[in-house]
């Protein structure tokens, strides 16, 4: 195989990643904002914990600081095209709520609403944060799930015939995943 050394910070190997987007409360403008998050994934199960990771340069990064908590929602593939847009411009700007005509459905436990077209959705108190280089990692204890009535089997698992995952390829490209291709593979 001829090998070919890439720029390990601005090379996408470790794409495709599944997609969610975070939700933050703006308690200044009084409204929600929203930032899809590709840099995220859980971290520990118990306590259950999953991390984001923000550039400082986002509004979504300040009223993390400010509030403490974030909620993650995951959308299914037919909500692409939004999702995408959402990472395009910055809430500090526009509402984004409004510009988009999104639906929410109120948190329980914190004040930043979820997308009611989510398959499954969580809310999380950051626990702890770190500064890693030019981004920051939210660790957020995962207070609360909620999913769609039937997206997921016995064993826990996403039924893929009820929704599929957003991934992201990197640059201006997103794909989901072939059904076809599942399989329980025995004995592990
Ligand atoms: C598909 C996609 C994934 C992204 N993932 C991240 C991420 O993991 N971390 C991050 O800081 N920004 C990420 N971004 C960029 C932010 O979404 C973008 O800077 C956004 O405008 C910030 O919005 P805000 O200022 O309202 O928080 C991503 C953008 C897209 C389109």
């Amino acid at each position: 195989m001829d090998l070919k050394t890439l720029q390990p910070g601005a090379s996408y190997f470790y794409y495709p990643r599944p997609l969610c987007v975070v939700g933050v409360w703006d308690q200044g403008k009084n409204r929600a904002n929203f930032v899809p998050v590709a840099w995220g994934g859980p971290l520990a199960s118990r306590p259950p914990l999953f991390g984001v990771s923000l550039s400082p340069t986002t509004y979504s990064h300040e009223l993390i600081a400010k509030t403490g908590e974030f909620s993650l929602s995951f959308l299914p593939w037919e909500a692409v095209e939004w999702v995408a847009k959402l990472g395009a411009v910055s809430g500090r700007t526009l509402d984004k709520v409004q510009t988009f005509g999104l639906q929410l459905v109120e948190a329980e436990v914190i004040s930043a609403p979820l997308l009611a077209q989510a398959y499954v959705a969580a809310e999380c108190k950051v626990v702890a944060r770190h500064l890693l280089g030019d981004q920051t990692l939210y660790v957020g204890e995962v207070v609360r799930v909620v999913a769609r009535e039937g997206v997921f089997a016995d064993d826990g698992t996403l039924r893929l015939e009820v929704a599929t995952p957003i991934l992201y390829l990197g640059a201006n490209r997103y794909l989901t995943v072939d059904k076809e291709t599942l399989v329980a593979v025995d004995g592990v």
